[in-house]
């Protein structure tokens, strides 16, 4: 159907005067004895178009006056009578689709918790109308950083034998039932359909180091997967990951680049998306504008982790977990550090070779590795990353202490056989960075179907 988009519609002042078709949903309706309004939405804006009818001379179906029903009008585009832009003077209204009076989604607000149950419909809201065209420009402006800083876009396996992290957190790929013939687990897995053991993947990190090591500068952007039961407002079994790796990058030169590519990120989202951020900033996070402004504008913090336990330590009284070099830090320690101390994001680095991945590069002292985790206010970490291991036989040895199967890391071990570099990359959870610039508390709220533990709506 030949139509115009309610953005420009709304706000291109060359078009006043002209007639246009206009396809949406009906948001609100009311009318006087002779003249009747009509906001309607159709996705492509966050503000809506007002339709004015003349009741005497276009006819109206009752069914296009109900909250939710599709309709087409077709009209004259004309200076807005009140306030800025464009509104149509109906000339034709159509009727797409009814929407009877038990649609959920009605004019009170209702409670996010409510929408969680209807993901199929809650896109009609404000709020994650809202959300999902603040994700689409994050995405695009993610692609646009590197690619304009020469970085290549790979695409990594979803389906893998090697869990990344080294913390058996995968989703298995199967496609045989459990067989009480098959006498051990290898039996089992040599019969499935890739003769081993396979699962989702729960990074790109290890096939983008390969990528890494002949392009020099890559990134991959695509879904991960985690099995782990963390029910928290910040998990996700299924989460979408920005994963930049670079040859002959090493620590400092990762920090430089996450904060690079964060103040970006925030800045074209402040840019592009000023109607959605005004919306958050006035119903789900006050000051939120502010707080973007001010972090894109600020230096982030850094502290190694050494540092970042001493200063927990000062106060551990207040915390429900034990603050103890050596014991990774809980969201309660993250929040202390980011809100209370820093006030701004922070990169915590050189944390203790035990908590971390088999990976990362092990530094001189012999106890901590080249790793930084970035953590920001309201959300704790948002990116985790490291220099790389770049000597076959330091990384042997951590696997070796791992007990890692060594046969299913040749390839990975052979980066570091020919021409090893030092390189280093990282991960940047894409839904907690949609929550971090819209403010919303729950990551199952900015994403379209969560999937978490027990919820595969
Ligand atoms: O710190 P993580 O586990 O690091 C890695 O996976 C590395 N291989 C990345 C790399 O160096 N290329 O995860 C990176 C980020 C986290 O900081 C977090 O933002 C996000 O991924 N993340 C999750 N987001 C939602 N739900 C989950 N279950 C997540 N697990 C990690």
């Amino acid at each position: 159907m030949k139509h115009l988009d309610i953005k420009i519609a709304l706000t291109n002042a060359d078009m006043v005067g002209t007639d246009a078709v206009i396809c949406g949903w009906v948001r609100t309706f009311r009318e006087s004895a002779s003249v009747a309004f009509m906001e309607l939405s159709d996705g492509s804006s966050f503000r809506r178009l007002q339709v004015v009818i003349d009741k005497e001379k276009v006819a109206c179906d009752a069914e296009c006056t109900k909250l939710g029903a599709s309709v087409a009008v077709k009209g004259t585009l004309v200076k807005a009578y009140k306030g800025e832009g464009n509104e149509l003077n109906a000339k034709e209204v159509t009727l797409l689709g009814a929407c009877p009076a038990d649609y959920p989604i009605q004019k009170k607000r209702t409670t996010l918790d409510f929408l969680r149950g209807i993901p199929h419909l809650r896109l009609r809201t404000n709020t994650f109308a809202a959300v999902f065209r603040v994700r689409s420009v994050a995405a695009q402006a993610i692609h646009r950083y590197f690619h304009d800083r020469g970085y290549y876009y790979i695409n990594a396996p979803l389906i893998t034998a090697s869990d990344c992290e080294g913390a058996g957190e995968m989703f298995r790929v199967t496609t045989r039932p459990w067989n009480a013939a098959d006498k051990s687990e290898e039996e089992y897995y040599k019969k499935d359909f890739f003769g081993v053991k396979a699962g989702l993947s729960v990074s790109g990190q290890l096939e983008g180091e390969v990528a890494a090591t002949a392009l020099g500068k890559i990134y991959t952007f695509g879904p991960s997967f985690r099995a782990e039961n963390s029910n928290t407002t910040r998990h996700l079994a299924e989460f979408w990951h920005v994963e930049p790796e670079i040859a002959f990058a090493e620590l400092p030169d990762l920090l430089e680049i996450e904060e690079d590519l964060l103040k970006y990120l925030i800045r074209t989202v402040l840019e592009e998306c000023p109607d959605e951020l005004a919306f958050f900033d006035s119903f789900v996070e006050k000051g939120l504008i502010e707080k973007l402004t001010h972090v894109a504008n600020s230096d982030f913090a850094v502290c190694p982790y050494t540092e970042a336990i001493s200063l927990l330590e000062k106060v551990k009284e207040r915390f429900k977990f034990p603050v103890a070099w050596g014991s990774d830090l809980q969201s309660e320690h993250e929040k202390y550090l980011t809100e209370e101390v820093f006030r701004r994001p922070v990169f915590v680095t050189d944390y203790p070779k035990e908590i971390k991945s088999f990976y990362m590069k092990q530094n001189p002292d012999g106890k901590t590795v080249a790793a930084v985790d970035l953590l920001v206010p309201g959300i704790g970490e948002i990116i985790g990353g490291s220099e790389r291991e770049a000597d076959l036989g330091k990384l042997r040895a951590a696997m070796e202490e791992r007990h890692m199967d060594m046969a299913a890391y040749r390839q990975y071990l052979d980066l570091r056989v020919f021409g090893s570099v030092p390189h280093g990359g990282f991960g940047l959870g894409f839904e907690r960075f949609v929550m971090y610039v819209t403010g919303m508390e729950n990551i199952r709220d900015v994403t379209l179907f969560p999937r978490s533990v027990k919820n595969i709506m």
